[in-house]
């Protein structure tokens, strides 16, 4: 089964603050881009994988996946995620005509197990039109009016949070973007909207968004040293 995996990696990380794009900087001498890409290659799931870089650093994020050869192929993304993964489907059905599973994963997510990866297309393999790894909720979690005045506590039994790789067939994920102008915190999210069942498997706190220096010091102080260690 021809897996494309399309990664949206044109954020400006301007939450991190690095001074560089967030895919671009380093965990333990490697960065967050080549990470996660390599980690979706490794899964062994994956065949192809086409980034979304921020228009002005298409060359550096090239030279950066260089060695992974030419399964990887680098496009400009938009001002949106949405805009980035739109660019991205779009240079994928002409890089992978042949795709019967596209997987959507940021880069920023750069330490998801394999686990994590061959669950959603497996999943997806066995008939599912769209799948999104998912974690229980661990706080309990407050309606607040915009005062900060708490309106009621939310049942937080039925809630999940929703991590990446996303998985979809290719008709479903271009249905949902076609069908679609709006921006989306993630790209189930269109896929609902345009009315198609969205199915989850179990994800893994080691699938982590990188979104702050804190969860970048998690990430160099216990997510890279037990990846590098597994990939040894
Ligand atoms: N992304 C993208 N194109 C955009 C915005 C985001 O490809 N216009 C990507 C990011 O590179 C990241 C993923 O979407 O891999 C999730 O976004 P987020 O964690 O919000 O990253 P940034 O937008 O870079 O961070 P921030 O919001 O703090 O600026
Ligand atoms: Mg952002």
């Amino acid at each position: 089964m021809d897996v494309v995996a399309l990664v949206p990696a044109a954020g400006r990380g301007t939450r991190l603050g690095a001074g560089v794009p967030k895919a671009l900087v380093p965990v333990l001498g490697e960065s967050l881009l080549l990470r996660a890409v390599r980690g979706l290659l490794d899964s062994g799931s994956v065949h192809h994988v086409v980034v979304a870089a921020p228009p002005d650093q298409l060359g550096r994020m090239g030279r950066e996946l260089a060695e992974l050869g030419d399964r990887v192929q680098v496009v400009p993304g938009g001002d949106e995620r949405t805009d980035s993964v739109r660019a991205a489907l779009d240079a994928a059905e002409r890089f992978v005509p042949t795709a019967e599973v596209v997987l959507v994963h940021d880069a920023a997510r750069a330490f998801t197990p394999a686990e994590v990866v061959r669950a959603v297309v497996a999943e997806v393999a066995a008939g599912a039109c769209a799948v999104v790894p998912v974690l229980p909720v661990a706080d309990t979690v407050k309606r607040v009016d915009e005062d900060g005045t708490v309106l009621s506590t939310v049942d937080r039994s039925p809630l999940r949070a929703v991590q990446t790789p996303q998985a979809f067939t290719p008709e479903v994920l271009r249905d949902a973007y076609a069908c679609s102008r709006d921006v989306a915190t993630d790209d189930a999210g269109l896929v609902e909207r345009a009315g198609h069942p969205v199915r989850t498997v179990p994800g893994h706190s080691h699938a982590l968004k990188i979104t702050t220096s804190f969860d970048l010091a998690v990430a160099e102080t216990v997510l890279a040293p037990a990846h590098d260690s597994e990939s040894e």
